[in-house]
């Protein structure tokens, strides 16, 4: 896949540094996670859980959100990590929001804590993604 071996490590890095700070008293299952924006710049996220359990955050919508609230609008890569035996996926919720921000080519990252990963590209786990039926029109180049 198309990222530079040094900014995989540097993702992979930041997403397991990210875990530390996971709020996670319920699961006990922590994430981290770390966005690579088209400008280069590297924001991270730890998930945040709560009591109600539905107003949980994954960790890759909070290094998303992190991002766009910095102004950032094109996501090059996500790196994502947990303590699980293989590389742990991110949830459908996540490659959705994913899906709003994503360059063209963006990768998804999907590590564990023992240094396995595996990079795919994120048309791969999302395909036939639903996009804002107008945005998709104009793709298309129709009209109303
Ligand atoms: N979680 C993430 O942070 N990312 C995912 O892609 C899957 C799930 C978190 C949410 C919750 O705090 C815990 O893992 C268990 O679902």
């Amino acid at each position: 896949m198309n990222i530079d071996a040094v900014m995989l490590q540097t993702l992979l890095q930041a997403a397991r540094q990210a875990r530390e700070q996971a709020y996670a008293p319920y699961s006990g299952f922590r994430v981290g996670a770390a966005v690579l924006t088209a400008d280069g710049q590297v924001f991270t996220g730890a998930n945040v859980e709560n009591a109600s359990l539905g107003a949980t955050l994954c960790a890759e919508r909070v290094a998303m959100s992190s991002a766009v609230a910095a102004g950032c609008r094109v996501i090059a890569a996500l790196a994502v990590l947990a303590d699980t035996p293989t590389p742990v996926p991110p949830c459908g919720l996540c490659r959705q929001v994913l899906q709003e921000f994503a360059a063209p080519a963006c990768l998804v990252i999907m590590a564990n804590l023992q240094g396995a990963y595996q990079v795919v590209k994120h048309t791969e786990l999302l395909p036939m993604a639903f996009v804002w039926p107008t945005a998709a029109k104009q793709a298309n180049g129709k009209k109303d």
